[in-house]
Parts: structure tokens; C-alpha cells; sequence
């Protein structure tokens, strides 16, 4: 026996008597190790005589993969007998109460834009999305507000540094350019709401820098004033879950729609504290229209043929009023606490099939 058949029989024998998976991997070590026995073998090849060389290095290879074979096998008896040890010692207590599991709350404004969602889709609109960075053709000039346009002002707009196209860069001031980008790669009729995030440089109780809007479009060849009171009084009704809500239409003006109205419901504002449904207060909950011809032009559609109506809803301001939250920063705060209060259970989000129908 030389020095390889030595060491080679040396290490199996330890390995087959090896207690535990640290013993085991004490042995690897000192095996094949950078410092091993085995390596070490493979280091004497540079003083053996060159022809002995190629026969010598497969031996001390044969006797590697043997000791590293040994080494797997073996780990793998002592990995199962240690995990039956562990089993054969542990109990279940079935008695002992559950864990808690940490769930996630639904936050109110995806509550309420799921609400939303599912009542537009009963009459028959669909999803549509679209950038929040914008471009100012998208942002204003296709919704007929023009440069010089005080509507500019009024918005309060974050501009970006970046242009593209030549068009000047904007965090998207409300979701109406989503009008335009539907019916700019969609063909007529359309019938479509926009659910999203909207951005304005203000911010005190009742605004953010960042708040959600949804939008409605209606476009089709005989659609009127009749239809967008009809959609929006259903609406509001359905969400609110009040069948003889008070509303009224009052007349606004927007540059985007022809006429332009805005849509109150009737409440009472007891000792600071705000009501849906009764009293002799109104509350402006959207603005809506007929679309106007020029941003049917600016979006490829031929105003002769088709028309209809678009609105605008603040999401937020729905959420608040509908959960009682006093304080809209509140909402983007990201405090935990104040999302177990307010939000809402994964598993209750309310579907098309259930929780809407009336
Ligand atoms: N974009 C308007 C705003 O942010 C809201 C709006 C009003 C949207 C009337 C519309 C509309 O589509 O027809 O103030």
C-alpha cells in the first residue's frame, strides 16, 4: 500500500464511522480542503517524474471522487436520521391557538376605485390607462386648452426638464389626455373609464401633490345630455348606496366640454362633522359634458358623426365622504396603523357578481 491507498482507505473508513453532519464536514476539510490530504496529493505531482505523471494524476483523481462520493452518500444518511431524531422528539401541541399572520389591508382609494370600476362596468365601460408623464399636446392642447389658456394656470402644473417630440414634459394634471389617447388608437363608439393617479403643485386639508382621478368618456353617434345625467345619477346612487340621494347639475364651464356642468349631491354638515344624503348642503362631487367638437377634431374623430359626453371624478374626495376620513394626507402618510383602521379585507373586495347588484 503507498501513500494514496493509505490516506484514500484512511478517510472512507472515518467517513463510513462519522456521527453527524458536523463531524462529517470536519472530515471534508481535512480531506479536500485547500489544506486536505487529497489536495495535498495532487500538489506532489510537480515532483514526480514526468513520466509517471499522467498515471499518478488519475489515481490521486480516481481517489478524490471516491472520498467525495463517500462524503455525499454519507451526508445523506446522516441528513435523513437527524430530521427523524428531530421528528421522532417533536410533539404538536394542537391545542396551542394559532399564529397570528400579518394580512394586508386594502387601502380606501383601491377599495373605492374597485367600486367604481365594477359599477362602470355593469353599464358597459371599459378600462382604459394611460401615462403619468404626459406631453403638453395630451395634457392641454388636445382638450382645447390652448398656450395662454388661464385653465393652464388653474392647474398648478408640475413641468418636467425633459421635452420629447418638442412637446414640454408634464406630471399629467388630471386623467382627461386618457380620452385623447383612447380615441387617437381606438375606433368609435367608446366607452371607456380611466381610473389613475393626477399631480398639481398644492397642497393644505383637502389637497395633495399627488391624488387620483377617474374618467369617463361616452362617445358614440346619438349619444346626449340625457344619457350622461342618466349614467352619472346611477352612479352616484350606486356608490353611495343611497336609492334617493339628492343631486342637481349645475352649469360650469371646462375647455373640453360643450356644455359643461358639475354634479353636487345633496348633504348636511352637522357640528363640522359631513352627511350624505340629507340637509340643505350640496357637495360637488365631478365635472362632466358633452365633448367638444375640436377635441374630437384634435383626436381624429369626426365630430359631424359622432359625440358624447366625458366626466371627471375626484377619487379621493369619494373615499373620504364614503369612509368618514376627515384628512386627505392622511391617506398618502403610509402610516400602518392608519391603514389597519381604514382599510379594507383583501378577501371583501366587492366583484361584479356580488356585493353591487341592487
Ligand atoms: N379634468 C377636469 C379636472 O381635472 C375634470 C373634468 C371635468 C373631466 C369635465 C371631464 C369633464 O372629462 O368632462 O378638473
Amino acid at each position: 500500500m503507498d501513500d494514496v491507498d493509505t490516506i484514500t482507505t484512511s478517510f472512507l473508513t472515518q467517513i463510513a464511522e462519522a456521527g453527524d453532519t458536523a463531524a462529517l464536514e470536519d472530515l471534508r476539510v481535512a480531506a479536500l480542503g485547500r489544506k486536505g490530504a487529497v489536495t495535498g496529493l495532487m500538489k506532489t505531482l510537480g515532483q514526480a517524474a514526468p513520466e509517471d505523471r499522467k498515471a499518478l494524476g488519475q489515481r490521486f483523481n480516481q481517489a478524490k471522487d471516491k472520498v467525495a462520493l463517500a462524503l455525499d452518500s454519507r451526508r445523506t444518511e446522516l441528513d435523513q436520521s437527524e430530521m427523524l431524531a428531530r421528528l421522532g422528539g417533536e410533539t404538536i401541541d394542537v391545542t396551542l391557538p394559532a399564529r397570528p399572520r400579518p394580512d394586508g389591508r386594502i387601502h380606501p382609494v383601491s377599495q373605492v376605485v374597485e367600486e367604481i370600476t365594477a359599477i362602470f362596468a355593469d353599464m358597459g365601460f371599459a378600462v382604459a390607462e394611460g401615462p403619468d408623464i404626459e406631453d403638453d399636446f395630451h395634457n392641454f392642447t388636445a382638450l382645447n386648452i390652448p398656450p395662454e389658456h388661464p385653465a393652464r394656470q388653474m392647474h398648478d402644473t408640475f413641468y418636467l426638464d425633459q421635452e420629447a417630440n418638442d412637446e414640454k414634459l408634464v406630471m399629467r394634471t388630471h386623467t382627461s389626455p386618457v380620452q385623447i389617447r383612447h380615441m387617437q388608437s381606438n375606433e368609435p363608439p367608446h366607452r371607456i373609464i380611466a381610473p389613475g393617479r393626477t399631480y398639481r403643485s398644492d397642497s393644505d386639508q383637502t389637497h395633495t401633490p399627488m391624488f387620483h382621478q377617474i374618467e369617463g368618456l361616452a362617445i358614440d353617434r346619438d349619444i346626449h345630455m340625457g344619457h350622461l345625467k342618466g349614467c352619472l345619477v346611477d352612479f352616484a346612487r350606486t356608490i353611495f348606496g343611497i336609492e334617493d340621494l339628492p343631486f342637481r347639475f349645475r352649469p360650469s364651464h371646462f375647455p373640453f366640454t360643450e356644455p359643461s356642468a358639475e354634479m353636487d349631491i345633496g348633504c348636511s354638515r352637522v357640528n363640522g362633522e359631513l352627511r350624505i344624503g340629507g340637509g340643505d348642503d350640496w357637495l360637488e362631487i365631478l365635472g362632466c359634458g358633452m365633448v367638444h367638437p375640436k377635441v374630437l377634431k384634435h383626436a381624429g374623430v369626426d365630430p359631424d358623426v359622432w359625440q358624447g359626453f366625458a366626466f371627471g371624478l375626484g377619487i379621493d374626495r369619494i373615499a373620504m365622504l364614503k369612509y368618514g376620513i376627515a384628512d386627505l394626507r392622511s391617506f398618502f402618510d403610509g402610516d400602518v396603523r392608519w391603514l389597519r383602521h381604514y382599510g379594507f379585507d383583501p378577501l371583501d373586495i366587492p366583484t361584479l357578481a356580488a356585493g353591487l347588484a341592487r
